[in-house]
């Protein structure tokens, strides 16, 4: 486990970065998916029946917009799976919106049902594989009325969407994921109050939320099971690198076993690991901390860290015993170049993963688009394609076609430096 330095694994002694050299004989197995990943209320606009959409209308929530009408991806899903076919990746991973589909409690919408019946049939046409994810932050009205997933009922709930969900696209799926980064769905609504319910420091709703997760979890994966289609269900954990600084040990543990051990360890019995890791993480005695001075931060303020897809990729592999997927990883920067330099090196750790037997199946980019980044807006820009704000047009930066290709032939190759840049 943990990360090597990059100089080190670079072929021929290569420094790592846009050298040429350092991909060199990078080559990808036949059968490595290869995808791009968004979120239903990051991209659909109107979502109007979430907890999120009042959340983002509340004053004092710290939201810097509204999500509104975002991508207008529930209108133009068919021209994001065009550039995600065009690109010449293999995979579009996208999520229900349980709101829109129950609506009310018990309710379901055939429309909605529909609706993602003809993503999936979409994405077969044009030669991708749908992955769907049932739970990507966003909740009912409803059933945050009741308590969200503090209440005891809050995992059948889920599983009975799911059941619902999955008894009518279940045939078209090629990988569910049940629930994204439930940890991040726990930490930021009870322990941050940066996601809704907003809640700051409430230890103990974050314990509860945390084990009602983890069994939405294990009912999801069995009322996806028995439903039509056959396909590999697996969870999306958010996963760090744990930087532990003296005295930091005890609350570093505390922090690994809430975030991720709790959840790693009911995933034995699942088809996959879905891994998602961003950037690495430090913790003092008080906490996290920020990255020592002088450290280079992406457009998030995060560190940049690429090596940290590696170092979740083993640990997550070592802890469960199952096959891995990255179902997320990117970077916010308005840098194109930047975007290229970041995936690059995280796929040179994805290799290194390979070489040393670990059964690893898939990159997904996060995002396809630049789209809402929860309280953050629409600020950040992860996306391969830009999207116009005004007139929703959709353009692949570089670091998509750069990405697309690097798909096609199944080898990290270096980006033409000419047709990167900033504001690429
Ligand atoms: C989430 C995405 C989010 C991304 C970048 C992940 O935690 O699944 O919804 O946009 O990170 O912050």
């Amino acid at each position: 486990m943990g990360t090597r330095p990059h100089k080190e694994q670079a072929p021929r002694g290569a420094p790592a970065g846009h050298d040429t050299d350092a991909h060199h004989g990078l080559r990808f197995p036949k059968d490595f998916v290869w995808g791009a990943a968004t979120s239903a209320h990051q991209i659909e606009g109107g979502n109007t029946n979430s907890d999120w959409w009042d959340f983002e209308h509340q004053a004092g929530s710290g939201c810097a917009e509204s999500s509104g009408d975002a991508c207008d991806s529930y209108s133009r899903w068919q021209q994001d799976l065009a550039v995600v076919a065009d690109l010449g990746l293999t995979s579009y991973r996208f999520s229900l919106e349980w709101s829109r589909i129950e609506p009310a409690e018990g309710e379901w919408s055939l429309a909605a049902l529909d609706h993602y019946r003809r993503i999936c049939a979409g994405c077969r046409e044009v030669g991708l594989e749908p992955t769907v994810t049932f739970h990507h932050f966003t909740n009912p009205r409803w059933f945050a009325a009741q308590g969200g997933w503090e209440a005891p009922q809050s995992p059948a709930m889920f599983a009975r969407f799911c059941e619902k969900a999955a008894g009518s696209l279940g045939d078209l799926i090629g990988r569910a994921c049940t629930v994204n980064e439930p940890s991040m769905v726990a930490l930021i609504g009870y322990l941050l109050g940066e996601f809704p319910p907003g809640r700051k420091d409430d230890t103990e709703a974050f314990v509860t939320v945390t084990k009602h997760l983890v069994e939405a979890h294990r009912q999801a994966v069995g009322a996806l099971r028995a439903g039509p289609g056959v396909y590999p269900v697996g969870l999306s954990l958010a996963m760090s690198e744990f930087q532990v600084l003296p005295g930091g040990e005890e609350l570093a543990a505390l922090a690994q076993e809430m975030m991720e051990d709790i959840y790693l360890r009911e995933l034995g019995g699942d088809d996959f690991v879905g891994v998602q890791s961003y950037t690495r993480t430090y913790i003092g005695p008080q906490g996290p901390v920020d990255p020592p001075p002088g450290t280079r931060l992406t457009a998030m303020g995060y560190e940049y860290w690429p090596q940290t897809a590696e170092a979740a990729i083993r640990r997550a592999a070592a802890v469960t015993g199952r096959p891995v997927i990255v179902t997320e990883n990117g970077i916010a920067t308005d840098d194109d170049a930047e975007r290229v330099e970041f995936v690059s090196d995280a796929l040179r750790g994805v290799h290194r993963c390979l070489e040393d037997g670990i059964d690893v199946r898939g990159y997904f980019y996060w995002s396809l688009l630049d789209n809402f980044e929860w309280a953050r807006g629409f600020e950040p820009h992860f996306g391969l394609v830009s999207v116009d704000r005004s007139t929703f047009a959709r353009r692949p930066k570089p670091s998509a076609r750069w990405f697309g290709e690097v798909a096609r032939r199944r080898e990290l190759i270096p980006a033409a430096a000419d047709e990167l840049g900033p504001g690429a």
